[in-house]
């Protein structure tokens, strides 16, 4: 919106001008050529009016020259805008394109996503979608056959019955885990999330108006969570407790036993909602099966399930992601797709069903080879020096503990960076409790995670030994 400002104001917006040399001369010439025709002394007038024609000229913003006031454009932005946060990896992963682009040699182990094509038969699904003419709007909540075969989904794989009508579909998981926390967040009220944990958690809740209350992973417990803890921290005020296993980017997954004290728990406080971010749920290794909180009948009437097609069948870009919804809380979700996206791509909820119903070998096939990467990455960490790294037990992150190096979890990510070309993030990129630690996708080709170990290696032997040198002088 504009709004009128003093001339003052806008020689103080001028601080930094863009110089514009042609629109300068100008501006001289007419102040020459005034004097010139009138044969006069020009007034204080004329002398505001071409100033502010020279201040346009410098590039001040949107001034008006002439007259008596100026209007500069001054948007005001919503209060809440501050209360957003971002997530670290696109801004790590800009500057390592920018430094690639600039001949650079990166080796990129910052973002999360799979390193595989999806599986043939679902990119086919999403191309017969678009030839057979599924070009329109499908209805807000998804299309029914694909909710029909996410219940069949859920139901094979955790033996639950979920009604297609507790389901929705979203343009991947994270807008499902927005409409949550808005839905349950407001100025007052507080939720409860997992720290390390995946940024969006802290972010989205703050921006919903609620205080976020931060629980501790440990490195101690596999990154597990303490049931007696968390509960400890709610309050009247508590909303929704978030749980995410198998976890970004610690790669714990939540010990069963602490599920089960958690749920038993919850029973004293039924206003309080469990939002459980499953979106790893298939990759898991060493043979285990993940637990899902659905299995939990008691907890069903306050659960809102996340899970999605992103990182299971490695359709990142394509923004498909599902929640399953108590019945009281349906209908805001759909109220707040229809607000919001409409629905998802409709040719791409074909595709989704091609995935859930269609052959599984390619998703074991690449769990397979992130598993075999996860010990050539965890061996090469283990062998760093300063460096300790626990086992993944799901999802492709590795998140060792570097506090042995002497270096921040930042400095580290940014001298890797520059020094190295090593893309990775700073723990800190995942909440406070990330200091000490950095973490590293292993979706990404065994060259390329040897060639990353190759390089942080060389770069800590150097530089570990210049500080001891330098403690010693
Ligand atoms: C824990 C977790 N939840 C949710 C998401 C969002 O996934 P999407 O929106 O692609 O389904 C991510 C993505 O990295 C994640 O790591």
């Amino acid at each position: 919106m504009g709004r009128v400002v003093s001339r003052a104001a806008v020689l103080r917006q001028a601080v930094r001008p863009k110089f514009r040399p042609a629109g300068l001369l100008l501006c001289l010439k007419r102040i020459a050529g005034f004097g010139l025709k009138s044969g006069k002394l020009p007034c204080a007038g004329h002398i505001i009016a071409l100033r502010d024609l020279v201040l346009v000229n410098l590039g001040a913003p949107a001034a008006k020259a002439g007259g008596s006031e100026c209007v500069i454009i001054m948007l005001k932005i919503a209060s809440r805008m501050e209360r957003l946060g971002t997530e670290s990896a696109f801004e790590i992963l800009a500057k390592a394109q920018t430094l690639a682009a600039a001949g650079k040699s990166i080796v990129n182990l910052c973002i999360g996503q799979p390193d595989f094509p999806p599986p043939a038969h679902v990119i086919e699904a999403g191309q017969r979608a678009i030839v057979d003419g599924h070009h329109g709007y499908s209805a807000a909540p998804g299309i029914l056959s694909l909710r029909e075969a996410i219940s069949a989904d859920l139901g094979r794989r955790f033996d639950v019955r979920i009604d297609p009508s507790s389901i929705t579909v979203t343009p991947g998981s994270k807008v499902a885990l927005f409409f949550a926390l808005q839905m349950l967040g407001e100025i007052g009220s507080e939720i409860i999330y997992p720290n390390p944990a995946y940024p969006g958690y802290e972010s989205i809740i703050a921006f919903s108006g609620a205080t976020p209350i931060a629980y501790p992973l440990s490195e101690a417990t596999g990154f597990s969570f303490d049931a007696d803890d968390v509960l400890s921290r709610i309050t009247p005020k508590t909303r929704a407790i978030i749980l995410n296993s198998p976890a970004n980017p610690t790669s714990g997954v939540l010990d069963r036993g602490e599920l089960d004290r958690l749920a038993k728990g919850l029973e004293k406080f039924p206003n309080v909602a469990v939002i459980s971010d499953e979106i790893y749920s298939r990759i898991i290794y060493d043979g285990h099966a993940h637990f899902s909180l659905l299995s939990y009948e008691s907890l069903r009437d306050r659960l809102i399930l996340l899970d999605g097609w992103s990182k299971s069948f490695s359709m990142t870009g394509w923004r498909l992601g599902y929640a399953v919804w108590p019945k009281s809380l349906v209908e805001h979700a759909v109220k707040l797709a229809i607000n919001c996206h409409s629905c998802v791509n409709n040719a791409t909820q074909y595709a989704g069903i091609a995935a859930l119903e269609g052959p599984q070998d390619t998703v074991q096939a690449m769990v397979a080879a992130w598993g075999e990467r996860r010990n050539i990455i965890v061996a090469g960490l283990r062998a760093l020096p300063g460096v300790r790294c626990t086992m993944p037990a799901g999802a492709f992150y590795a998140f060792p503990n570097i506090s042995g190096t002497g270096f921040s979890s930042a400095n580290l990510q940014a001298r890797l960076l520059n020094e190295e070309g090593v893309a990775l993030l700073s723990g800190t990129s995942f909440g406070s409790l990330g200091e000490g630690y950095i973490r590293l996708s292993y979706a990404t080709s065994t060259e390329q995670i040897e060639e990353a170990l190759f390089r942080i290696n060389r770069f800590l032997v150097e530089n570990m030994e210049s500080r001891r040198t330098a403690a010693v002088a």
